[in-house]
């Protein structure tokens, strides 16, 4: 770490000395600066790779010195917060800052910080020429668009990728928000280490604690060997946790003091673990309004929501889809060694379709109409000009009758069979019915069959649901 050079300021004279102590221990050269206009003075003489700021200064804020550009590019900011206040640390984290500490200070925590800000200066340099060369190109690590929501997509995966801050990505389906959450494991210190995705709607809801935090051997029936968590798996690097608001209530609980703690405790174990593990979360439902209806715990959400980045649906930048759509073709093109083409009026109708499944849609229509064409790709292949999504029901539809003391699980499995029998085992319509993705419908379907219910098939002809004991 020699050659670093790191500015300390705080107005508490003890503080910054023992701070600064440890800091010269990890091989930094330490100054030190008792408020914000002596940190300006200091960083105008010579600037300082890394900036350990306390938030309440006597001459003000130290989040002013993190929102002035011009300091904040020289300087890695790491906010030491002594007042347990996690709010203004989080907004810290939310303008720039590498990662944050709580007085008192935990020494092992600050090593791994400092440690990674080496690291850390070398990705800027890394994203700097993803940014320079690329972007012009209309590219972004995988992620491919030029349109103004894109660069803010991506103006957004830059300031967060390098720091430690928790990610929330929302979007419809199949807006990129898998490969956005890859994207920023990428251009972070932990891209040497895995990246792991969990659908947290894909797993039986009696299994996701297990599944997450690991068990001992026999702490559950089924439970022949002691295994190891997604998170343990992930140690060192970032655990994408699709479909967060799926995770039950006891898990969510769960997981904010794991994210708190930095620590897992295994199902059947009485000590935890430290792990190291980043959360990337996504949903593609509203989560302020899942913590309304009380589905998604709101302390979790804050935690989750440090960061929040919006992934724009493809109809809201309709400049992309030709783009898009050519590097999905070239892909083709390389995979079948062909030099197919997309026709102009291909093209065009691309372009005025809406594309409700999103940038998905379009790589599995460009996908498909690759394969059915012969040199050139036209537009009777494509899809487009279809009738819009179905109308929900609303209380139009057949009923099904819910006994109070039903657990929420039950009810909803109740209504997804019953709405998939109505529609006759077609997916997409019951999945527009319910107003949920169509990924999440296989998910809980696939939940369904692995404990035993029955599922309709298409085809099926509807049962009568009017009754409320059907069985399952
Ligand atoms: N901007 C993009 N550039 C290139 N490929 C993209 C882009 N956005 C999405 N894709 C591709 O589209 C497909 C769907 O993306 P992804 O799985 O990330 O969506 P999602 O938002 O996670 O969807 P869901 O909510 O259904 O899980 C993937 O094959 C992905 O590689
Ligand atoms: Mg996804």
């Amino acid at each position: 770490m020699d050659g670093f050079s790191a500015l300390i300021i705080d107005d508490d004279a003890g503080f910054r000395e023992s701070l600064g102590l440890l800091v010269a221990r990890e091989g930094y050269e330490v100054r030190e600066a008792t408020g914000l206009e002596a940190a300006r003075q200091r960083l105008s003489e010579r600037a300082a790779d890394v900036v350990l700021i306390d938030l309440s200064l006597p001459d003000g804020d130290g989040i002013e010195l993190l929102r002035d550009d011009s300091i904040r590019a020289g300087s890695e900011f790491i906010v030491v917060t002594g007042n347990a206040s996690v709010e203004s640390a989080v907004q810290a984290l939310r303008d720039g800052a590498l990662d944050y500490l709580t007085k008192p200070l935990d020494r092992s925590r600050l090593k791994s910080i400092l440690a990674g800000v080496a690291r850390t200066r070398g990705f800027k340099m890394e994203l700097a020429r993803l940014r320079g060369e690329l972007r012009e190109l209309g590219r972004f690590g995988r992620l491919v668009g030029r349109t103004p929501p894109m660069q803010r997509l991506y103006d957004l995966i830059e300031r967060v990728a390098p720091t430690e801050a928790g990610v929330l990505l929302t979007g419809e389906s199949g807006t990129g928000k898998e490969l956005a959450a890859e994207t920023i494991h990428a251009l972070s210190r932990r891209r040497e280490r895995p990246f792991l995705a969990v659908n947290c709607a894909a797993v039986l809801k009696s299994l996701i604690e297990s599944e997450l935090f690991g068990h001992e051997r026999g702490s559950f029936t089924g439970a022949e060997n002691r295994r190891r968590g997604y998170f343990e798996e992930a140690n060192g690097g970032t655990l994408f946790l699709d479909e967060v608001i799926e995770m039950p209530a006891e898990v969510q609980a769960k997981m904010l003091r794991v994210l708190e703690t930095g620590t897992i405790l295994r199902v059947g174990a009485s000590e935890v673990v430290p792990v190291d593990v980043r959360v990337i979360a996504a949903t593609n439902r509203d989560p302020a309004g899942a913590v309304r209806s009380g589905a998604l715990r709101e302390d979790l959400y804050y935690r989750l929501n440090v960061f929040p980045i919006p992934l724009p649906p493809l109809r809201e930048r309709v400049e992309d889809i030709e783009l898009l759509a050519e590097h999905f073709l070239a892909a083709v093109n390389a995979r079948e060694r062909t030099m197919k083409r997309l026709s102009p009026a291909a093209s065009a109708k691309l372009s005025a379709y809406r594309w409700p499944g999103n940038v998905r849609e379009l790589k599995n229509a460009v996908e498909r109409a690759a394969i059915l064409a012969d040199a050139t790709v036209g537009p009777e292949l494509l899809p487009g000009g279809a009738a819009g999504p179905p109308a929900p029901l609303g209380d139009q539809g057949p009923a099904i009758q819910v006994h109070i003391g039903s657990s929420v699980e039950d009810v909803e499995r109740r209504v997804i069979i019953a709405t998939l029998e109505h529609q006759r085992g077609d997916k997409r319509q019951t999945a527009m019915t319910l107003g949920i993705s169509l990924k999440t419908l296989y998910a809980r379907l696939k939940v369904y069959q692995a404990a035993g219910h029955g599922v309709p098939e298409p085809g099926q002809v509807p049962q009568p649901v009017s009754d409320g004991h059907r069985a399952g």
